[in-house]
């Protein structure tokens, strides 16, 4: 029988993490190198899309709270992550820490969440990439024909055709009701997403260093745009305050129904963007190829959430303040937003930034993903291909390959609300798990050094667990009803392939014969 509860030991991860050679990934990251591989996996399509559509559904004005509300709850993880990831610095996330220490089961039920929240999230924001994408051509005047136009949107969203863009009913402006008049097309495929996800999967074969140059170049590209935003955003709202008055008012919408406006919109509207916060935790799957794991993980991890966390403030408040958030349901809410201060190029430039800026979020979610296979490979849990390292680019290429097209298929399928909410509930649930695993480590293992420590422990992993618990409530009933199917194949794969492969479990049974 095997041993559901078994453990990978510490002194085991540490070894591991020390082997050089071809065979293992390449130790190139510094600290600037980790922030910005947080910021880049971190603002992405939850800030650029989501946001508009939480603030018009859910909370209105107060979606900025609902952003500090998401934001507290990455701060609890964040810290159990930074703990973790300092203790136990290989490549593996959450998935390795709780093999560490809640046993394999429950690491294998993480790792499988994990693929929520990295394969999940790239297609995601794949959605939301090829929304600013057929915008931004739409806006050069290149306008796809009839005939092309189902191939640019999820399967079976209907497009009309208004002012020479394809938008979808929500997107079309307020007064348009009567869209009987107006040229449409039914989505068949997004090819704009499957494609740019076969773009990331080639960047991403060829290596973790030319990926992560490319990663910090992209990143200042799209904070610049950020902060473009806001310095024009806060300028004309300065200068119309009477603007900014009529739309924060009221600033929490009354209630319309269950999870719309009022305080529970607030809570609705924090499990919606909090996947805008989702990345940063990428930054421990990238241990293995830090140069100094121990000081640059926790800077990594806890340095991008803070950063991100000021900009969605501002971010949403500013946007709210320039639009109404009944006009926020668009595909590209920031541009609209800069397109009410009147700048002529700021739409553009967002457009710009956006088609860049979400190109680096799914590099680092595809990258996490492949490394969370590699290292379930390695432990014996999944098929050996899965681990398998290019000898020149020294990559877990065949991972990759396989990861990137079955992902290549969400978005292009898929629309992007179910899949964020498949994320954020895959996600959470794996927050949860590790703050309850940082307290678990503290009672059993107190001897053990800690380069960083969780502050208050237990009461900060307490508030990981019931924040995390608290948003995963929030989430709609049928997200439920999915990740419990997922995680039904998951464990129906664990029994019948990894408890007769697991490295851990062999080792243990030798040990048993042994005595
Ligand atoms: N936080 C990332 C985004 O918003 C996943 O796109």
């Amino acid at each position: 029988m095997a041993n559901l509860f078994a453990v990978k030991h510490i002194s085991t991860l540490k070894s591991e993490a020390g082997e050089e050679g071809e065979h293992t990934l390449r130790r190139s990251l510094g600290p600037v190198n980790l922030i910005t591989l947080g910021v880049g996996a971190v603002i992405g399509a939850g800030i650029f899309v989501l946001t508009g559509q939480a603030a018009a559904l859910h909370a209105g004005p107060a979606i900025a709270l609902s952003f500090i509300l998401a934001g507290i709850t990455c701060a609890f993880a964040g810290l159990c992550y930074a703990e973790f990831a300092s203790l136990i610095p290989i490549a593996g996330s959450a998935y390795t820490y709780g093999y560490a220490t809640l046993g394999e089961l429950v690491a294998w039920i993480i790792g499988w969440c994990l693929c929520l929240e990295y394969a999940f999230g790239a297609a995601t924001v794949a959605s939301g990439w090829s929304g600013y994408f057929l915008s931004l051509l739409e806006q050069l005047g290149l306008t796809p024909s009839a005939s092309l136009a189902p191939f640019t949107t999820t399967y079976g969203n209907v497009l009309y055709l208004y002012h020479g863009r394809w938008l979808p009913f929500m997107s079309l402006p307020m007064g348009v009701t009567d869209v009987s008049g107006l040229p449409h097309v039914t989505g068949v495929f997004n090819l704009i997403a499957f494609v740019v996800i076969g773009v990331v999967t080639v960047v991403l074969v060829r290596g973790i260093k030319e990926s992560a140059n490319l990663n910090s170049a992209i990143v200042f590209v799209k904070v610049g745009v950020v902060f473009i935003f806001l310095f024009l955003g806060i300028g004309f709202l300065l200068q119309h305050p009477d603007l900014a008055r009529m739309n924060w008012h009221p600033f929490i919408p009354p209630k319309i129904g269950p999870g719309q406006f009022g305080i529970s919109g607030i809570a609705a509207g924090a499990a919606s963007v909090f996947f805008a916060y989702i990345g940063f935790d990428a930054v421990s799957t990238a241990a293995q190829e830090a140069k100094n794991p121990q000081r640059d993980m926790p800077i990594g991890i806890l340095g991008s959430l803070v950063i991100c966390t000021i900009l969605y403030i501002a971010v949403s408040l500013t946007l709210t303040g320039l639009v109404s958030y009944k006009a926020l349901n668009v595909a590209e809410p920031v541009a609209i937003g800069i397109d009410a201060t009147g700048v002529k190029w700021g739409g553009l430039l967002v457009k710009i930034g956006a088609v860049f800026g979400l190109g680096t979020v799914m590099l680092v979610m595809l990258l996490g993903q492949s490394r969370v296979f590699y290292s379930m490979s390695r432990d014996g849990l999944l098929p050996k291909w899965a681990g398998a390292i290019h000898p020149k680019f020294r990559t877990p290429w065949i991972s990759n390959i396989i990861v990137g097209t079955i992902v290549a298929f969400l978005p292009a399928l898929l629309p992007i609300d179910k899949l964020s909410a498949m994320v954020n509930m895959g996600t959470l649930l794996a927050f949860a798990i590790v703050s309850a695993g940082v307290w678990i480590l503290r009672v059993r293992h107190p001897e053990m050094e800690r380069p960083f420590k969780t502050p208050l422990v237990p009461l900060v992993p307490i508030c990981g667990i019931v924040s995390a618990l608290y948003l995963i409530a929030n989430l709609p009933t049928l997200t439920w009803i999915v990740v419990g199917i997922w995680l039904v194949v998951g464990l129906v794969i664990y029994f019948s392939y990894s408890t007769k492969h697991s490295k851990v479990q062999k080792l243990e049974a030798r040990a048993t014969a042994k005595q």
